[in-house]
């Protein structure tokens, strides 16, 4: 069976964009027979950012509440904490002496954030610590631990499975065949979602729709999406409306027909704003529930992850020898 992983670090509530780029297109091929599905909570990735106990922990808690709301099945899926496993870290700091530092150099978060500080005057390394610098290697030990083949991810972590690629090549090269090589697979249509101020929908910029925000804020939110200034009987093109993405993202294909047609009549971006709604809260209904449910019972959330935890180190332990022999340590 081939191996698919990902993550998400919680740095933040679960948003639309994490949900239509990696959670939805994730759980569709959890249910592929011929794939293994190996899915986490990022929190060591997390922990570059959240410096509050309770912050970190409540918001690991909501990853997992989200994925297991939405029906990840924790008996068919490895399903665990990444703080859990300590093979990961002790292979990060193996994979670290094969990445080359100007690798790292030219990592888009770490660039994004030099640039910003060269614009601002600041020292070009303000804010970053080393977690974030090394943030790529430890998502390679993620990757190569599990023997991954594909990583469904939003666009802005292709680059990261990428230099996951690189440093595998690099150590095989040395020691022989020891890493699959890794492949993303990204939604065409939706690898990068816009938020609501139309910049990619990111916990970082404050622009985010969570996922299971309750149905008064989820419509304001709706409402403050920004549409182009066309009148309500001009005809629309769904293709490049932010609205019409995430629609076909939760309505059925009979719907989504229809509201293609009104698009091409004419419909107010404030009535296409109230479909939206509609469709979206009637589909979370029953996940949010769910949602509430569990976060209201962290242990039930902490079984389920130190059971996936003991499944992920039965791969992870003897992989773990094995490479440690190759590279000439006692193991
Ligand atoms: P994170 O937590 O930032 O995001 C989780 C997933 O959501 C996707 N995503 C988006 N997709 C489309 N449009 C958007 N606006 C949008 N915003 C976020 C991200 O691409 C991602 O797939 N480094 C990872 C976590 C991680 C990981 C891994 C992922 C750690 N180790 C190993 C895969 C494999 C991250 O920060 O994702």
């Amino acid at each position: 069976k081939k191996t698919i992983l990902t993550g998400i670090k919680p740095t933040g509530k679960i948003h639309l964009g994490n949900y239509i780029g990696a959670i939805k297109p994730a759980l569709d091929l959890a249910k592929i027979p011929d794939y293994k599905a190996v899915y986490f909570v990022a929190d060591s990735h997390g922990l570059t950012k959240i410096h509050t106990p309770n912050e970190l922990r409540e918001l690991s808690y909501g990853i997992a509440a989200t994925w297991l709301a939405l029906g990840l099945n924790p008996d068919k899926v490895i399903f665990y904490r990444q703080s859990d496993i300590p093979e990961i870290f002790e292979l990060n700091w193996l994979l670290s002496c094969f990445t080359p530092k100007g690798l790292m150099n030219r990592a888009h978060a770490y660039k994004a954030i030099v640039d910003s500080n060269r614009e601002s005057n600041k020292d070009i390394d303000f804010g970053v610590n080393m977690g974030l610098f090394n943030y790529p290697i430890l998502m390679t030990a993620d990757i190569l631990m599990f023997k991954t083949e594909v990583v469904p991810v939003g666009k802005d972590q292709v680059q990261h499975v990428e230099i996951a690629r690189d440093i595998a090549e690099s150590f095989n090269h040395t020691y022989g065949e020891t890493f699959l090589l890794p492949e993303y697979k990204i939604q065409e249509d939706t690898a990068v979602l816009p938020g609501l101020d139309g910049r990619k929908m990111s916990k970082s910029y404050n622009n985010t729709i969570p996922l299971f925000e309750e149905p008064k804020k989820l419509e304001k939110l709706i409402n403050k999406i920004k549409t182009d200034s066309l009148p309500p009987e001009a005809p629309k093109d769904p293709d490049t409306s932010i609205l019409f993405m995430i629609y076909k993202e939760f309505a059925s294909p009979n719907e989504i027909a229809k509201m293609r047609e009104e698009y091409a009549k004419g419909i107010s971006w404030g009535e296409v704003k109230r479909e939206l709604f509609n469709v979206m809260n009637h589909f979370i209904e029953e996940p949010r529930e769910k949602y509430n449910e569990l976060m209201a019972s962290p242990s039930t959330i902490d079984k389920i992850l130190q059971e996936g935890a003991d499944k992920a180190r039965s791969i992870s332990a003897p992989f773990l020898k094995e490479i440690k022999r190759k590279i000439g340590f006692y193991a």
